[in-house]
C-alpha cells in the first residue's frame, strides 16, 4: 500500500484494494470517537464549480470537526473566474492558501490537471461524468458497516450508469473486492463500455437489464439507485426521453425482497418514492451522514495527521 500522505485523490483506477481497505478501517476508527484534532494547524479549501449539498458541506465539517480550517468557492460565479480567469491560474494561486485541495469540475479530468499543476494534495470531488472517488469510499463504508464485509455481494445498480460519476467509481471498486454486479438502465444510458471491458478483464460477473422487475429473481443485496443526470444531456428533448423511467416504491421493494438495501447518493429527484424512506430498507440518509467520518479519515491520510 502506498502512503496517503500528500497523495491526491482523482480516481479509483489510482488505487489498491488496500488502500481501500485502508479508508474503510481509519473511517470506522474516526467514527467510533478514536481519532481527533488530526486535522489542527491545516487548512483545506473547497473549490466547487458546479452545484453540491453533501460533498462540499460534509467535507466543510469534516474539516471543522478534526480540528482544521477550511474555506473555498461554492459559486463559481463569485469568484475571477467570472472575469476571465483560467482555471489553471486559478488553482496556482489558491494552492498558496491551503494544505490540501478539494475541487469539483465539470470538465472531465479537472482534478487531475490540478493535481499535476500544484503541489499540495488535490481531491477529486466530482469531475462531469467521470469519476467521484471520496463517494465511492463513503459507499464502501456504508456497505461494510451494514454487511460486515465488501464481497461477495450482489448488487443492482440502477438508473442513469451513462453519466452518472458515482456508479463508474463504485463499480470499479466493488470489481476490485469481487462482487457480482447488475446494470438496470434505458438502452440509451448503459453503463460505458470501457467499463464493462474492464469488468471482462477482470471475470467479474454482470448482467444487463432496462426493466427493474426482471431483477426480482437475482436475490439484489443492494439496489444502488441514481437519479439521470439532466445537466449532462446535450438535448434537452433526449433526457425528456428517459425523465421518470425509474421509481422504486414499497411495491418495488416487496417485489426484490425485504432484505433489499437501497443506497442512493443524492440527490434524488423522483426516482425513489418518499414512501420509501421509512422502511428499514432505506439506508441513504444513512449513507450520506457517512460522508463525514470518511471525509475526516481521508482529509486525515492525506495531510499525515492520521497514519
Ligand atoms: N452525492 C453527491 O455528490 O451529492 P452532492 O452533489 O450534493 O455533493
Amino acid at each position: 500500500m502506498a502512503s496517503f500522505r500528500d497523495r491526491s485523490i482523482v480516481s479509483i483506477r489510482d488505487m489498491s484494494l488496500d488502500d481501500l481497505k485502508k479508508i474503510v478501517q481509519t473511517t470506522e476508527k474516526v467514527k467510533k470517537g478514536e481519532l481527533e484534532g488530526f486535522l489542527k494547524g491545516r487548512t483545506v479549501a473547497t473549490l466547487f464549480f458546479e452545484p453540491s449539498t453533501r460533498t462540499r458541506l460534509s467535507f466543510e465539517s469534516a474539516v471543522f470537526k478534526s480540528g482544521g480550517s477550511v474555506f473555498g468557492i461554492a459559486n463559481p460565479s463569485a469568484s475571477s473566474q467570472s472575469k476571465g480567469e483560467s482555471f489553471a491560474d486559478s488553482i496556482r494561486t489558491v494552492s498558496g492558501y491551503c494544505d490540501v485541495m478539494v475541487i469539483r469540475h465539470p470538465v472531465e479530468g479537472a482534478a487531475r490537471m490540478a493535481s499535476e499543476l500544484i503541489d499540495i494534495p488535490v481531491i477529486n470531488a466530482g469531475d462531469g461524468a467521470n469519476q467521484h472517488p471520496t463517494q465511492t469510499f463513503l459507499d464502501l463504508f456504508t456497505i461494510n458497516e451494514q454487511f460486515g464485509r465488501m464481497n461477495d455481494l450482489r448488487i443492482g445498480m440502477m438508473g442513469d450508469l451513462k453519466y452518472g460519476r458515482t456508479v463508474h467509481s463504485l463499480t470499479h471498486a466493488l470489481a476490485m473486492f469481487g462482487n457480482e454486479l447488475t446494470f438496470i438502465s434505458p438502452p440509451t444510458l448503459r453503463m460505458p463500455g470501457q467499463i464493462l471491458q474492464e469488468l471482462d478483464g477482470l471475470h467479474i460477473p454482470y448482467t444487463t437489464m432496462e426493466n427493474l422487475e426482471d431483477a426480482r429473481n437475482s436475490a439484489l443485496d443492494i439496489l444502488y439507485v441514481t437519479r439521470i443526470q439532466k445537466e449532462r444531456f446535450g438535448d434537452p428533448q433526449e433526457y425528456e426521453k428517459v425523465a421518470g423511467t425509474y421509481r422504486l416504491t414499497r411495491e418495488t421493494i416487496g417485489l426484490l425482497g425485504e432484505e433489499l438495501r437501497i443506497m442512493h447518493p443524492l440527490p434524488r429527484v423522483d426516482e425513489i418514492a418518499e414512501e420509501v424512506d421509512t422502511t428499514s430498507n432505506a439506508i441513504y440518509f444513512i449513507q450520506a451522514h457517512n460522508g463525514i467520518p470518511t471525509r475526516q479519515a481521508l482529509l486525515g491520510l492525506v495531510t499525515g495527521g492520521l497514519e
